[in-house]
């Protein structure tokens, strides 16, 4: 392919950890050739082990892998108490509020406040390794010190996104089966104060029996409820506690969190991470993906919520003992160069963030980021969504000033950490393009029976050996675990890593990921199953039937298009705006505002197979106006798709 490759910056290349092309070639030979002893070469150097492993890999008992087994460690000593000794003084946390109030958090400040919140849960709470502990948490650095208090104590914290409506709080407070919540009165937005305790309140309301405390940080001191021998004040307990806790001795293998996300089922899955392997690629990751050195200041403007939030915020650059900078507020309030204000503020190194963000900000101000001073940037990240070349071009020219290096970052919750990302200082990058896996990483794209597909076509993103960071089940359910991601593909008679991406691979090599092949979709870099949004609108009373899929969207990557079928077809057109609001306030309610649909079209039924499975892809080209292509003639009625098609043209979509 004759397209354009932007080279690493000279000066960046010769100081970079990888410094190029050949170096990561010589890496990447090295995992294949040896891959547990390059594993177990990185192991050794990078964790603090309170005691050795005694192998590096169990496939025994394949696809449940074991990584460093026997190995113990605390993710906190790798994050926090190693730094102590060279780094104390060093800011850990740079938090600024939506309102632009700014606070740092040494490492030394950082080790008190976990030790202090770590003894607030033991001694008030009761919890104990082995505990769930749900967070429900603004940005604040609290949420950073609630999880790694957790990880003290060898609690299994499971992050639920601060926008989820009560309703999936609920789901996800019993799946896992929380003995307590913590969560905060709310937080600010935009200048305004949100709520969040009401929320917990309500879902707590039904069910979630095994909730014995909620522990409230007070962060906006609005007017809340407090049920006594229930909820208590973090911000009252907390100064008496004492600020040692011993961190608790866990197993490479012990799960460190969960973290609830959407497959092609209406259910969640508590996608389970484990504690070494997930610390060790966090770390590793950090370090040559942004090419982090000590005085780098990292900004990821992810949410705690998600994967990138737990990885790039905390994890990962705590353990590399860098400085990462949490922020409460959106990057466009009060205008369209609020990231870039902080960015010339802090001087920061690397900047990570969605193209959904980078769309956004690119088309309210163009030339927002000249006004500032960026010479701070040596590397961009983007994650989340496949980026678009024109929004690709416009974060290297406008934000890097041509001289910085683009990491677009591939991955998923289910991966722990990045898996195929160009390296700043090695991979010469055509624009909106993964690259390369990274070392020791074996992504392939691949044909079911586990060939090579052949250049320029589509073929399953899949990982062909496991990696340390990788999911290790479904919490609470590991059949479903083995099928969601085990039973696309085989390769050399062994079921492997189906990621539910598709990709295409060029004569050279590089990987353009092409988006989810299987019922997920994509909005804003927020991953949702169609299942799960059509399960919210049955509980709407006049809803018979729904079909979701997503939609190109110029902004949002993909949009929420649903066609209805009405109980009552006598239904007529006029009642539709009310019907599409009420909808909507159904997914609200049932998943949260992140899920409403952009476009909800009434139609006569929908097209079916004779065995009644729905044709989604009829749906999405029908979404798009392209022409229907496929067969019809094996629909249970062909005359469904005009009747349909008819129905978008009168409702406007
Ligand atoms: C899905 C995973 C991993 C953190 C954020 C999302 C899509 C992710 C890229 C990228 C194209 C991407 C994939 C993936 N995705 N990164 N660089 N280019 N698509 O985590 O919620 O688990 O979603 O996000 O479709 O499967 P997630």
């Amino acid at each position: 392919m004759l397209e354009e490759k932007y080279y690493p910056d000279r000066k960046l290349a010769k100081d970079a950890r990888i410094r190029n092309m050949c170096e990561y070639r010589e890496l990447m030979e090295w995992a294949k050739e040896d891959y547990e002893g390059f594993w177990d070469h990185w192991a050794k150097e990078k964790i603090e082990w309170i005691s050795p492993y005694s192998k590096v890999l169990d496939e025994s008992d394949a696809p449940f892998y074991k990584w460093f087994i026997d190995g113990k460690l605390n993710v906190t000593q790798q994050c926090i108490d190693r730094h102590i000794e060279i780094r104390k003084n060093k800011a850990a946390i740079i938090f600024e509020g939506d309102r632009g109030d700014k606070q740092i958090i040494t490492y030394l400040e950082l080790y008190r406040n976990v030790n202090r919140m770590a003894n607030l849960l033991r001694n008030e709470f009761g919890v104990q390794k082995g505990d769930r502990v749900v967070l429900y948490m603004p940005m604040i650095p609290e949420a950073a010190y609630a999880m790694l208090a957790c990880a003290r104590l060898g609690a299994i914290h499971s992050v639920v996104f601060g926008g989820f409506s009560a309703e999936a709080l609920r789901d996800r407070i019993e799946d896992a089966g929380a003995k307590v919540v913590i969560t905060a009165d709310g937080a600010f937005r935009k200048g305004k104060p949100y709520m969040l305790k009401p929320v917990v309140d309500e879902a707590l309301k039904n069910g979630c029996e095994s909730v014995e405390k909620v522990l409230v940080v007070q962060r906006n001191f609005a007017d809340i409820a407090w049920i006594g021998a229930r909820d208590y004040s973090y911000n009252e307990l907390v100064v008496s506690q004492p600020d040692e806790c011993e961190a608790e001795t866990m197993d490479s293998e012990d799960p460190l969190f969960l973290l609830y996300t959407s497959g092609s089922t209406g259910k969640p899955k508590g996608v389970q991470h484990s504690q070494a392997g997930y610390i060790l690629w966090a770390q590793m990751t950090m370090e040559w993906v942004f090419d982090l050195k000590e005085n780098d200041t990292f900004w990821c403007t992810a949410d705690i919520g998600w994967i990138t939030g737990h990885t790039y915020i905390v994890y990962g650059p705590l353990a590399a003992g860098a400085t990462t900078v949490m922020f409460e507020g959106v990057p466009t309030y009060p205008d369209a160069g609020r990231a870039w204000k902080m960015v010339e503020e802090y001087r920061i190194n690397q900047f990570y963030t969605a193209p959904t963000a980078i769309r956004v900000l690119h088309k309210l101000g163009e030339s927002e980021p000249q006004k500032y001073n960026l010479s701070s940037l040596r590397v961009l990240g983007t994650v989340g969504e496949p980026i678009d070349p024109p929004a690709w071009k416009w974060y290297y020219e406008s934000v890097g000033g041509g001289r910085c290096s683009i990491v677009d970052t591939w991955w998923q919750t289910e991966t722990g950490g990045h898996m195929i990302s160009p390296l700043p200082g090695a991979t010469p990058i055509k624009p909106a393009c993964a690259t390369f896996p990274l070392p020791g990483i074996m992504a392939e794209v691949i044909e079911p029976d586990g060939s090579p597909v052949k250049s320029g076509e589509q073929g399953l993103l899949c990982i062909t050996r496991p990696w340390p960071s990788m999911i290790r089940t479904i919490w609470g359910d590991p059949e479903r675990f083995a099928k969601s991601y085990f039973s696309d593909a085989v390769k050399d008679g062994r079921a492997v890593y189906f990621s539910g991406d598709g990709a295409v691979v060029d004569d050279e090599g590089y990987i353009t990921i092409t988006g989810r092949v299987d019922d997920v979709i994509n909005v804003s870099g927020h991953r949702m199953g169609t299942a799960e949004i059509e399960s919210a609108i049955k509980k709407h009373p006049h809803v018979a039937e729904v079909a979701v899929v997503g939609k190109p969207d110029e902004l949002k990557g993909e949009s929420i298009f649903a066609y209805i079928v009405l109980k009552d077809t006598e239904s007529g057109l006029g009642e539709e705006v009310e019907l599409n609001r009420e909808i909507n306030d159904v997914i609200a309610g049932e998943i949260g505002n992140i899920a409403k649909a952009d476009s909800i079209v009434v139609v006569p039924g929908l097209p079916k197979t004779r065995s009644g499975k729905v044709m989604r892809r009829i749906l999405r080209a029908i979404a798009k106006k392209e022409p229907i292509t496929q067969d019809i003639s094996t629909l249970e009625d062909p005359s469904i798709v005009g009747k349909i098609e008819n129905a978008l043209k009168c409702s406007g979509c």
